[in-house]
Order: structure tokens, then sequence, then C-alpha cells
């Protein structure tokens, strides 16, 4: 799979792949504006907790470089708002974590505005990069937990395209895939109303010759109970200290469900994912606009002002979770002591 994102040396400006068109068109957007990459996390032409960290990483040093700064002060400033106007969506950690990283290093840099710049531009790299080292060590780190001919139902899209690059729960399936000789399959929710499920997830997946078999949110209970799903492995947009996981909409019913079945309910995420500040009934759940679940195609398909909720998160309580798989290693039975000494 290609980089979801990517700095540009030669031009300082950032490419990203337009998910909003996949996976019909295969699309980038090139730029040199921090308020177009914002644009770009808030439409979800880039989307996925970490894909959208790395984004706003990027974007803090595209503010920097459009800052016209002539003194540290007027460069915190301005980054200061910068961060603001890229933390669009409020749900996944990754973006908060990113702009205050980036605001912590212009802080602490030393030397003449060029030289804080350039720290900003090799933090920024430094993040994207620090992805895929963490995507990889997720990937084998899940080893002992998934085997040989495992099928493994999954939600959303945690893999490359949510990420710099293998993804999440893209690496658990791609080294499997790799150290299996193939010997793994995937089931895809459709995961209504985006549909990242069915636009990402089985494209990539398709991409890289994983045996993948799209159904829709409906049909999680029946392949459960028909004995077609060896464990589920989800991503995550936010873990609490407390073991909550908080992921795309649709994902605590797949839980429930699982405990239901006696299936495995693995949760796949980067530590730049955890945060052990919040409390669960404080996190924030985005909710979208209504006509994303009124309209298909640009077609109503319901009555157009109908009454609609549309919350993009749900939050899975840690007694359904089975384990979380981190680059740090694994958690098994997530408790607060456990999620604490992942950070010892
Ligand atoms: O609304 P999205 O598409 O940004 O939601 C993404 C998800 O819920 C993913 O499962 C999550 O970010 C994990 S990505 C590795």
């Amino acid at each position: 799979m290609f980089r979801t994102i990517e700095w540009l040396d030669d031009t300082n400006e950032v490419r990203l792949v337009d998910q909003t068109k996949l996976p019909l068109i295969k699309a980038h957007i090139i730029t040199s504006s921090h308020e177009r990459i914002a644009h770009a996390i808030k439409v979800m032409e880039i989307r996925g907790a970490p894909a959208i960290g790395a984004a706003a990483g990027m974007g803090m040093a595209l503010a920097a470089l459009e800052s016209n700064a002539k003194s540290k002060n007027e460069l915190l400033a301005f980054l200061r708002k910068a961060a603001n106007t890229l933390n669009t969506r409020p749900t996944a950690v990754n973006l908060t974590w990113a702009t205050r990283r980036m605001l912590k290093v212009a802080e602490d840099a030393e030397g003449d505005i060029a030289n804080i710049i350039q720290r900003l531009i090799d933090e920024a790299k430094e993040i994207a990069e620090e992805d895929v080292r963490m995507c990889r060590s997720i990937g084998e780190n899940s080893l002992g937990l998934i085997k040989p001919g495992f099928t493994i139902q999954t939600i959303c899209n945690a893999g490359s395209l949510a990420t710099v690059h293998l993804g999440t729960v893209g690496a658990v399936i791609r080294v499997a895939h790799e150290k299996y000789d193939g010997d793994i399959k995937v089931y895809a929710a459709e995961t209504r109303p985006r549909q990242q499920g069915a636009r990402l997830t089985v494209f990539e997946m398709m991409e890289d010759g994983i045996d993948t078999t799209l159904i829709t949110d409906g049909m999680i209970g029946t392949v459960f109970r028909e004995g077609r799903i060896d464990c589920c492995v989800v991503g995550a947009d936010r873990i609490l200290r407390t073991g909550h996981i908080i992921n795309k909409i649709g994902t605590y019913t797949m839980a429930i469900t699982a405990k239901y079945h006696n299936i495995p309910f693995y949760v796949a995420a980067p530590t730049s994912t955890i945060d052990m500040d919040t409390n669960p009934e404080d996190v924030v759940i985005e909710e979208r606009n209504g006509d994303e679940i009124r309209v298909i195609n640009g077609q109503y398909i319901t009555v157009p002002n109908a009454k609609v909720y549309n919350p993009a998160f749900d939050m899975t309580p840690p007694e359904l979770v089975t384990a979380i798989i981190t680059d740090k290693g694994v958690v098994h039975d997530p408790t607060e002591e456990k999620m604490r000494s992942l950070f010892d």
C-alpha cells in the first residue's frame, strides 16, 4: 500500500490521498496551506485517528512556514491559532496529541526562526515515521493471538488509509497474511453511514490480495452465529486509562454480540491513541450531519426532513474487551493498573 500522507521535501508541501473519492478514483491533494489540511480533516478527505494525527502535525509545520513571524513569540501565537484551526474533530485523541506535541517543540526550540521551522518540519515527519513503526510493532505483537487460518471480523477502516502506512488492524492482518502464507481471511462490516468498511477496507485488503468478504452492519450477529468468525479486531479513536474504547459507531454492538458468542474481541491501536487523562463521561462523541444518513449517492432515501441522530463513534466498556494490542505490548482484560504499566 502507498502512504496515506507524505511531506514533500522538494517543495515543502503535503500530499495526501483523497479518501472521499476511493475506491473508484485514486486522487491526491497537494497543499502548502494548514487551513487546507484542516478542511481535509473536517470533510474526511483524510480520516482515521493516526492519519489525522499525522496530518495535524504536518499542518502545524505548514503553518510555521506560512507565519511570516519575525520573533519566536509571533510564531508561537500563529501556531496556537493554527492548532485551534486544525482541531476540527473532537473524538480522536491523536489530533490534539499531535498539535500539542508540535507546540511543545516550538516552545522548547532554540535558535532563529528558520531553525525552529526546520525543527517543526522534522518533528512532523517524525510523527509520521513513528506511526509507521508503531503499526509494524502492533502487527508483530498480535501474532500470539492470531492463528493461521483465522477469519477476522473488523469494522470501519483501521487499515493503511487510517494511518500513515500499514494500519493498526491493517498491520494485524498484513503481518499474519505475510507470516502465514496468506492463510488469513477478513470480514469487513460496511460501516454506515460513511461506508469506510465497504469503500476503504475492502479496497485496500483486495489491493494486497487478502481474502475479504463484505457484509452489512446488521449481518454481524448472523456471521458470528454461523461460526464464520474466529476473532474481532477493531481500531480505536481513543482508549481511556479505564480501558474504555471509543471507536466507530457499531463497535459497541459488535463487542456485545462477540461476548454472547464467545468470540475474542481485540482492539489494535498505537500508544498515541491512549488518553490517560479523560474520564469516560467527559469524552466528546462527534455528531455529524443528518444528511449522511438521509442521503445516499445524492438521493434522499427517507423523508427529506426526517429527524436523525448521527453519532460517529461509540464507547465499549473494558469488560467486553479481550485484549488491547499496542506497539508496546498486549494488555489482556484491560484495567487502569495495566494501562498505566504500559507507560512505565
Ligand atoms: O470517522 P473516521 O473514519 O475517522 O473513524 C475512524 C475509525 O473509527 C477507526 O476505526 C479508528 O480511527 C482507528 S484507525 C487506525
